[in-house]
């Protein structure tokens, strides 16, 4: 997997599809190879052309690109990976090859400053199955005057020398999250990034760098995400000799971080990877490293319940009575799981109050919350609750009690968003008071499922108390991680949904303890459609929830059939939220034949892989098929928003499926994987006019 050639002094990192190879270079690491497996030393490309093999005279070009890691200084233009301010006020770096260790898929290089007392720990781990590389770094202060680290990456990824590359990211909003954006990338830079303290809506730390040619099944591609819920910052440019590079990690946005001696700062990783089989297999790669890499190991084998959920029915309205009645309903229809969300605790009766105290309204419970709890268990379903715990209402116990828990400037009015202010989670009182009530509410309650919700962004980012304030961005980050770890080792069954008013928070990092996203509160059929072709970029298609995907909350006025609704929600988890004493008996039948059909295709769609095969943003349909691991099963789900009268439909081809399998669909037609790939399905199966949809099912038979 890792190889040092003493000889060469290069770095040969396998996976089994992909070559990442750099050199020891007098010192500096420089990349020599990103991409498809090469498995000789030979074919390892060479000085690019530009550089004579005179290194005297050509020196200093040679060290300063391609870097694997930059230190800012010297005559280090490109985008720095490290920038620190030495005690004396020294701002240059010079980070040098010290010595490296491999220990089976890892690797770590260190390097070290000329003169001072930092040194970076370059970490590589390889992941040979599933075609990804973790690249991260840990700065240390090895002497005893502190020094502050101003800018602090987690990886350089230097693209191999092209004339033309294009980067792939997420520009988006909230209701519109996940939103493929491409940017040619030149001399100016392409910036993706999050200031607002959480990896946000309006973007998601993801990149994938093509040449433009790249299609979901076609062509070479970089990609790579960062494992990072705070501020991030991702950068694609050339640099003067035309080459491009990826600088991807926490952002220097109102950054720093003082490291005393004897101190370390870890930053969050780097996983990329290279395919050139285009966008649609950098995705599985990914999804592959997510279930091979998730915490949440209950859940890794497991389909996710279809659940019930209050919210977009009945929002803060809720109480005992009604919500006991929606259970029996609920569990009639087949639904597994059962979900109160806002609005349990006390003074909850619209966004104003109770966040942050946590105690359950007597006034809507008369009965305590283990009253309903029991009742759902007893019909057989689990029982889920949401939470917002590193939110306080100014209308709150905790909060008149600790003004100053709250993230503030005190010479400064704190902005206040949705009624709500975020409490300082770097702080070690409030992340104890906050576990403190998680544990609260887990250990006293059977509680199955927690929706764990982030409603803001953050502002005015002060700890008055705090003398290196700006390390807040940081710890808040770290902190929030240790609650999660804390309640996935307390709680190993808990399936946790990852939620921040819609997709806000939906990185990489987070799928290690969240096995259901809240992928949007945008939960229209069509425009969830679209949403899933972003999201599943990056994450586990399973992993695709929210609310209410059957509900009759028609967003800007747009209707649509239950059936359409339905087949949307099942491109993942599979979320109802109706007043179901409220539908009639023919809609709750229907809703119940959707639970039950998504029930048989489950299997094949959450544990399956994801083929994109047609995508709203350039055709009339939409076409997303799950093919089972052992190829044995395929799901194919047809969307047409609005399809024209008398539209042709072409031969629709497959992917991924065994071509020697013959398989069996639309009830009983029949071709083998190889024709289902290259001649197409028989376009007996139709969508027509405006909101149609299907599902058809391939079942591998025997001939
Ligand atoms: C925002 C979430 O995205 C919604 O689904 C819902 O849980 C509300 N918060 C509740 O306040």
């Amino acid at each position: 997997m890792i190889r040092f050639y003493e000889e060469e002094k290069i770095f040969m990192l396998q996976t089994k599809d992909t070559t990442y190879a750099f050199e020891n270079l007098k010192g500096y690491l420089r990349s020599l190879y990103f991409g498809k497996r090469i498995d000789k030393l030979i074919d390892l490309p060479k000085m690019p052309f530009y550089i004579s093999d005179n290194l005297s005279r050509f020196a200093l070009d040679v060290y300063k690109y391609k870097n694997e890691f930059v230190g800012s200084g010297s005559a280090f233009y490109s985008d720095e990976t490290l920038k620190v301010t030495f005690a004396d006020g020294v701002r240059d770096l010079e980070l040098l090859y010290l010595k490296h260790t491999i220990n089976d898929n890892e690797l770590v290089v260190t390097l070290k400053d000329k003169f001072y007392s930092v040194e970076v720990d370059v970490i590589y781990k390889v992941y040979y199955d599933v075609n990804i590389i973790d690249r991260s770094c840990v700065v240390r202060n090895t002497g005893t005057e502190p020094f502050t680290i101003e800018n602090v990456a987690s990886a350089s990824v230097q693209i191999p020398y092209a004339d033309e590359y294009y980067v792939t990211y997420m520009g988006s909003a909230w209701q519109n999250e996940f939103e493929i954006q491409k940017s040619k990338i030149t001399k100016a830079a392409v910036v993706a990034e999050s200031k607002a303290g959480y990896s946000v809506a309006t973007n998601a730390p993801y990149f994938a760098v093509d040449d433009g040619t790249a299609t979901e099944s076609y062509g070479n591609v970089w990609f790579g995400a960062l494992q990072w819920s705070g501020n991030w910052r991702i950068s694609a440019v050339k640099n003067d000799m035309r080459e491009t590079s990826i600088t991807a990690g926490i952002n220097s946005f109102d950054f720093t971080y003082v490291l005393n001696g004897g101190e370390s700062f870890e930053a969050p990783i780097l996983s990329c990877g290279f395919t050139d089989k285009g966008h649609g297999q950098a995705s599985r790669n990914l999804h592959d490293y997510q279930r091979l890499t998730t915490k949440a190991t209950y859940w890794k084998d497991k389909p996710i319940p279809i659940l019930y959920n209050s919210w977009t029915a009945f929002e803060f309205d809720i109480n005992e009575e009604q919500l006991c009645k929606l259970a029996e309903r609920a569990a009639d229809l087949g639904v597994e799981l059962f979900v109160v969300d806002d609005g349990w605790f006390k003074g909850r009766v619209d966004d104003k109050a109770g966040l942050g105290d946590w105690v359950v309204d007597e006034n809507k419970f008369p009965h305590g919350l283990n009253y309903l709890i029991n009742k759902v268990n007893d019909l057989g379903l689990m029982f889920g609750i949401w939470i917002e715990p590193e939110m306080v209402n100014p209308d709150s116990d905790l909060y008149r009690a600790h003004p100053d828990w709250i993230i503030n400037f005190p010479t400064r009015e704190t902005f206040i968003s949705r009624n709500q202010y975020v409490l300082n989670l770097a702080r070690e009182d409030v992340y104890q008071y906050i576990e403190n009530a998680m544990d609260n509410l887990l250990d006293k309650h059977n509680i199955g499922y927690l929706k764990f919700d982030m409603n803001r962004l953050i502002t005015q980012a002060g700890w008055p108390e705090e003398e290196n304030q700006q390390k807040l961005w940081y710890d808040y980050v770290k902190n929030f991680y240790r609650l999660l770890d804390h309640i996935n080792e307390k709680h190993p069954k808990l399936l946790i949904e990852n939620c921040a008013h819609g997709g806000g928070r939906a990185d990489l990092a987070m799928t290690k303890w969240c096995a259901r996203v809240n992928r949007s509160d945008n939960q229209d059929p069509v425009d969830m459609i679209h949403l899933h072709e972003g999201f599943t970029y990056l994450n586990l298609p399973r992993s695709a929830g929210g609310a209410g995907h059957i509900s009759k909350r028609a967003i800007y006025k747009k209707e649509s059939p239950m059936s359409f609704k339905a087949h949307a929600g099942m491109l993942g988890s599979l979320g109802i939220s109706l007043d179901l004493n409220n539908v009639t008996e023919e809609e709750f039948n229907e809703v119940k034949s959707y639970v039950a059909f998504f029930k048989k295709i489950r299997n094949t769609v959450q544990m399956g892989d994801i083929y994109r095969l047609k995508s709203l943003r350039d055709s009339q349909y939409a076409l997303y098929e799950y093919v089972s691991k052992d190829k044995k099963e395929a799901v194919l789900f047809m969307f047409g928003p609005s399809i024209p009268y008398r539209y042709c439909f072409p031969h629709i081809k497959l992917q991924g499926l065994n071509p020697d399998y013959t398989y069996e669909y639309d009830g009983g037609r029949r071709k083998t994987g190889y024709g289902l790939e290259t001649v197409g399905m028989d376009t007996g199966v139709h969508i027509v006019g405006n909101l149609d949809s299907k599902v058809i099912v391939f079942k591998a038979v025997e001939e």
